[in-house]
């Protein structure tokens, strides 16, 4: 009998540890910064904790305008990059929202704006009163939980000024009447 109680130790001490181990290695994945290329995508929810807004700040401040690099950015590579956005977004005419909005017309439109008929938190439908210009995309989809604190777009960023600078060039033109380059 004794062997068996110290078996339920054994085990109860066992399955502590696996679960502290799972714990601490998703919070890992799911706080850690992206330091590396930010290609990585999020599958858990919005994490609006502290500290990561002091650190989004840092890097807000030194994000480059978007708009020189535009004139020269590939629209066909920006469709590459929205690969990486198509498990949560349409951008055709009349696409349906998925986990995130349709994109189709975006630039110039307000910022999360329920005429799509798509919620959103209130990271985004508190900032209405503002439009996607092209450096609002640019400072969210570098850092969306910088920019957009509390936001539920569960994206890493995209780290790359050219990466953005071409996505958003291809989002531009998927509109009947694209927006002018600044
Ligand atoms: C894991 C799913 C996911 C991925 C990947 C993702 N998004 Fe999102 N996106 C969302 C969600 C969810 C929202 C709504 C956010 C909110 O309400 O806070 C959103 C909101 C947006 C908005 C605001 C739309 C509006 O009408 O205000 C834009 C723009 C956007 N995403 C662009 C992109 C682009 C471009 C990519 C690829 C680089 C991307 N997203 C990748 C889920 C995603």
């Amino acid at each position: 009998m004794a062997s068996l109680e110290m078996n339920k130790v054994a085990a109860a001490l066992l399955t502590a540890g696996v679960i502290a181990g799972t714990c601490g290695l998703a919070a890992q994945l799911i706080y850690r910064p992206a330091h590396h290329e930010g290609e990585n995508i999020y599958l858990f929810g919005s994490a609006s904790e502290s500290g990561e807004t002091a650190e989004a700040g840092a890097q807000e401040a030194s994000l480059q305008e978007i708009g020189p690099l535009l004139a020269s950015a590939d629209p066909a590579a920006g469709e590459k990059q929205f690969k990486k956005c198509a498990a949560c977004h349409t951008v055709d005419q009349g696409g349906a929202n998925k986990v995130g909005p349709n994109l189709w017309n975006i630039i110039d439109q307000p910022i999360g704006d329920g005429a799509g008929g798509y919620a959103f938190s209130d990271a985004l439908s508190s900032r209405s009163s503002e439009v996607w210009t092209y450096e609002n995309l640019n400072g969210f989809l570098a850092d969306p939980r910088g920019w957009a604190p509390g936001t539920k777009m569960g994206f890493a960023g995209l780290k790359k000024d050219q990466q953005r600078a071409d996505l958003i060039v291809y989002l531009r033109g998927m509109s009947d009447n694209p927006a002018p380059l600044p």
